[in-house]
């Protein structure tokens, strides 16, 4: 008897080791989806090595660097301006609610102190602080939430095999084995989710340059859950969600545009919280020569579609290798902020409203709160074909001044007055019955 009852425990705990596939989010992780998707704004940073040659983050692989060469770099990564404090402070007086951070990105490079490698900005840099370990205590200080970015892919470990799509034309990279491999991620990430804090999420990049490895996710994204389970997992893997992930990411397109080659098909777009990626100018690791900034107009438009299509916006700065934040783009950033401030409300905590969203008309919504964004200036009569909804007054959001609207069954119509054109938003609040 006692056999078969420890055979049957035996077999519980191992299938259990597997078993991300029947995840349920505990309360904890239903908590943070919905801080998630409230707070519709958090800051990317794409820091490393990499930011040094002022050439993006995938430089390695652009200029085919030999991981020999490559391996130089951390001895001149001494970035004495960086201040966690100043980072989160810009984070903040932007409006961003959290950080996801470059914790090791595809050059295999670890800026934060790890046990697992020797190649990290602590081991094999004159810096040789941990400085994600100065933004944990910065972000938990001020009440941002911290995401680790982390690749999968690797173009400096020998263990990375076999290899992927990318990072062929690299001289010195050997062939080892992926188990290897395998416990060396799970290693580190148990790391940044035991000497961190409390985490807000890991956000996965790389799984298509081995669309068909066995990543061991059900084991990965397990032991994440285990060890925090409030932690968001989300995959920059361009497919609909697997099991074990909490919210869904869009890189460089609002959900179902697909713009990019790589862009996830709007079929595959399900009903986690969504958060969209994008840069300031055209870059998102540190680029010299990226003089593509977007402007004040283009940046706050994006953040107002993203709301309009119910999701995030993760935006990028690419910090200097000096420690620094572009002085660029700070400047945006302190513009976005100062948008928010005024406008934040019809942004935050709100869900995509019942208008479908266009280019030059995106609503959110909450409640009975239905805020019309009109992104075109040159639009001053609005009509919204087949409104349903039954109304009780149409304001304008900054002033409360009310509008006259005429609703018959042909739809919704009403006209901005000229004083209230706004070239970046103008933002109509009707509120239903
Ligand atoms: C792509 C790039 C990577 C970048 C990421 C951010 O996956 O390969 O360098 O970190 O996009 O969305």
């Amino acid at each position: 008897m006692k056999k078969i009852i420890l055979s049957v425990l035996v077999t519980l705990l191992y299938f259990n080791s597997f078993c991300q596939k029947d995840y349920i989010p505990d309360a904890s992780n239903l908590k943070a989806r919905q801080w998630f998707e409230d707070a519709k704004f958090g800051m990317f940073i794409h820091w490393g090595v990499y930011s040094i040659l002022g050439d993006g983050e995938w430089v390695m692989q652009h200029q085919n660097i030999t991981v020999e060469n490559y391996e130089k770099l951390p001895a001149f990564f001494n970035p004495l301006k960086f201040n966690a404090k100043e980072w989160v402070k810009i984070a903040k007086d932007a409006g961003m609610k959290y950080i996801t951070i470059t914790s090791r990105h595809h050059d295999g490079f670890s800026m934060f102190d790890s046990k697992a490698t020797e190649y990290s900005i602590v081991k094999s840099t004159p810096y040789k602080k941990d400085i994600l370990k100065e933004l944990a205590a910065e972000c938990k200080k001020e009440n941002i939430k911290l995401f680790f970015y982390y690749s999968l892919l690797d173009w400096n470990r020998d263990d990375y095999f076999p290899r992927g799509r990318t990072g062929n034309g690299i001289k010195g990279r050997k062939e080892g084995n992926w188990m290897n491999y395998i416990n060396f991620m799970k290693a580190q990430l148990t790391e940044l989710l035991t000497n961190y804090g409390e985490i807000g999420g890991i956000w996965f990049d790389g799984d298509w340059d081995k669309k068909t490895a066995n990543w061991h996710y059900d084991e990965i994204y397990k032991l994440i859950h285990d060890l925090q389970p409030q932690c968001l997992i989300g995959n920059n893997h361009h497919e609909a969600v697997k099991k074990g992930e909490d919210f869904q990411m869009f890189e460089k397109d609002l959900p179902g545009k697909a713009t990019q080659r790589f862009a996830s098909k709007a079929e595959d777009i399900g009903t986690l919280p969504k958060e969209v990626c994008e840069t300031i100018n055209g870059s998102w690791g540190f680029n010299l020569q990226d003089n593509r900034h977007k402007s004040k107009r283009e940046l706050i438009q994006y953040l107002i579609s993203a709301s309009g299509y119910g999701s995030n916006l993760l935006l990028n700065v690419g910090p200097m290798p000096n420690g620094e934040i572009q002085p660029k783009h700070i400047q945006s950033l302190r513009e976005i902020g100062n948008w928010l401030n005024t406008n934040g409300e019809t942004i935050y905590g709100t869900k995509a409203g019942s208008i479908s969203p266009s280019k030059d008309m995106v609503s959110t919504q909450k409640g009975k709160t239905l805020y019309l964004h009109s992104l075109n200036k040159n639009n001053q009569t609005i009509f919204i074909p087949d409104f349903k909804e039954n109304i009780s007054v149409v304001k304008l959001f900054r002033t409360k001044e009310k509008l006259k609207f005429k609703k018959d069954s042909y739809g919704l119509l009403l006209k901005i007055p000229d004083h209230a054109l706004d070239d970046i938003d103008t933002i109509i609040e009707i509120t239903l019955k």
